[in-house]
């Protein structure tokens, strides 16, 4: 891997930092290059619309004593809501296309075109002029919580700044306007790349071969399984039962049973690691695999890895890592030498691209040296003279996980992502992921319960103290007026939040979190009122959530006037 070149956000995001170590309230001398990075951020957010900068709370902090109205139970979000749409701006005549005079001679419609398939009437399409419909856009852009304007820490969801220069690589003609159907010889910068892009996979996660085709991490555990099964079928053994701890994320679950497997909930100690004694107890001759993840979903690394592996093999059973929390581990530990068998990358979430709630994905699966025979076809393999091609001659291989070749705009990103950075980059980028959580954690834990001890990973679960009403959606709430995207919320445990701070953030950004944090804790306790009443200074309140999600109202009233809420 190069090892120069490396992006200049990564050298902005190495920042020192020191965890306290008590004192959860003190704040660490900041530097002067990150006092100033304070004063640029808060520049920069408030060009935002209705967006505070971080930490700008005071202004923010009106006294309003109730809930707005706009809070009422069973309010879901209306499309326009606050915002006029195209239909109600602009004007008639108005237009922002400028075609030149026709070069060709007039054709008579009803004769060029059968009779049913001409409109009576135009269309009623809007009418804008460009200016007015590049400021609706970027209205609407405003009004977007996103990685590029606030800090989003989403346990669990891994939102961390995606260097621009990666998205321009996906977006280059050589890789964007390929067709799938291009002969092997047409497309061999694309195969190179991806022939290259595995074999660092292999590499990190010390394992044999991987495979780029499955397009999530749902579908990486799927086909992890989808593998497994088939070795044990290879070796004539019938195994229905797949181990999961019970802190496993539900997609754990759902690929268990979309393989038609059995999932087990394997115990936890009070420390958030596997309970060794119920696993012993769980696994037998009729156990696939431990689907496991670690650091696992409470934000702790498991240490007891090796002796989980050994008690697994000893069964004949096989350990598959969920790797979506790969950014703890980049650079320091490798999944194959700790016993892993199987996993998949969050290539999404690990190695740029942006993630959380949808968008593309990729999720590569890797397995040691017994299980290649039976990943999917095909497979980007190099000639012994240097030219690259898909091999689809494997026969035991399970078949394919999805069309064609894969999420290949996911996969250049994420190629881009650690040739930049190289090996040391990458491993700065775990370290970085875990300071940061750890050094928050430190911040916050005087005035919030931590459920499970540190030291923690890249993420770490906390309990507000909630008290006169105050619900853990209120504190979400709260943190949004002061221009932070809540974290999780309620998982893994109830009332929880799970913050990931990533490694993008810089310790300024990470003190304004906390600060604002510690402010919602002293007002749970001293003005509980002023958290359940926020947000305050955004367009939307409250709404009904659920109904939102179920029952969003997509549709522009019709001539009528009638807006029938026609469900998306
Ligand atoms: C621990 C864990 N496993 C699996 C997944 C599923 O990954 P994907 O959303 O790419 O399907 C996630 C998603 O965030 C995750 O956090």
């Amino acid at each position: 891997m190069a090892g120069d070149g490396r992006q200049v956000e990564v050298q902005r995001m190495m920042i020192k930092m020191t965890v306290p170590e008590s004192g959860a309230e003190s704040q660490p001398a900041a530097d002067a290059e990150n006092r100033q990075a304070t004063g640029a951020e808060s520049r920069q957010a408030t060009g935002a619309e209705s967006q505070p900068a971080a930490g700008a709370e005071s202004r923010a902090a009106g006294d309003a004593e109730s809930r707005p109205a706009a809070g009422e139970a069973g309010r879901c979000l209306a499309f326009s809501e606050g915002c006029p749409v195209l239909f109600e701006l602009g004007s008639a005549g108005a237009s922002a296309a400028c075609l030149g005079a026709s070069d060709v001679p007039a054709a008579d419609l009803a004769e060029a075109l059968p009779g049913s398939l001409v409109c009576d009437e135009p269309p009623a399409l809007p009418e804008i002029a460009e200016p007015d419909l590049v400021r609706h856009y970027t209205r609407l852009s405003r009004r977007l919580f996103s990685v590029d304007g606030n800090f989003y820490p989403l346990g669990s969801c891994t939102m961390k700044y995606n260097p621009r220069v990666n998205e321009r690589a996906a977006a280059m003609p050589g890789f964007a306007g390929l067709h799938p159907f291009q002969d092997d010889a047409d497309v061999q910068g694309l195969l190179e790349l991806l022939y290259r892009l595995r074999r660092f996979l292999e590499e990190i996660a010390g394992l044999s071969e991987v495979t780029l085709q499955p397009s999530a991490g749902a579908q990486g555990e799927m086909t992890g399984l989808m593998v497994i099964n088939a070795y044990h079928r290879s070796r004539g053994e019938h195994r229905p039962k797949v181990l999961t701890p019970d802190s496993a994320h539900v997609t754990n679950l759902a690929s268990c049973a979309i393989c038609g497997r059995q999932a087990c909930s394997v115990k936890s100690r009070a420390d958030g690691r596997v309970d060794l004694d119920d696993l012993r107890r769980q696994v037998d001759e009729r156990t696939a695999a431990l689907m496991i993840t670690n650091p696992n979903t409470v934000g702790v690394f498991d240490e007891q890895i090796g002796d989980i592996a050994e008690i697994v093999h000893a069964k004949g059973a096989q350990l598959y890592l969920d790797g979506a929390n790969m950014n703890a581990l980049l650079g320091i530990a490798r999944p194959g030498q700790f016993g892993v068998d199987a996993m998949h990358y969050n290539t999404h979430k690990t190695f740029s691209t942006p993630h959380g709630c949808g968008g593309p994905g990729s999720g590569p699966v890797g397995v040691a040296e017994h299980l290649r025979p039976f990943l999917p076809v095909p497979q980007v393999v190099r000639n012994d003279d240097g030219t690259y091609r898909w091999d689809d001659d494997r026969p035991d291989s399970i078949g394919k996980v999805r069309s064609f070749y894969g999420q290949t705009g996911v996969l250049v990103r994420a190629y881009a992502y650690i040739r930049s950075l190289g090996a040391d980059g990458l491993k700065k980028v775990s370290e970085t992921a875990v300071l940061s959580a750890n050094y928050l954690a430190a911040r916050l834990k005087a005035r919030f319960d931590l459920p499970f001890p540190a030291p923690y990973a890249h993420e770490f679960v906390l309990l507000p103290r909630l008290r006169e009403g105050v619900s853990e959606t209120d504190v979400a709430k709260r943190l949004i007026e002061f221009g932070f995207h809540p974290p999780t919320m309620s998982w893994p445990i109830a009332h929880c939040l799970m913050i990931e701070p990533t490694e993008t953030e810089s310790r300024a950004t990470l003190d304004a979190f906390a600060d604002a944090m510690i402010t919602i804790a002293d007002e749970i306790e001293h003005n509980p009122q002023r958290v359940k009443s926020a947000p305050q200074n955004m367009p939307v309140q409250r709404v009904d959530e659920v109904a939102a999600a179920r029952r969003p109202v997509v549709r522009w009233p019709d001539g009528s006037g009638r807006n029938d809420a026609k469900t998306g």
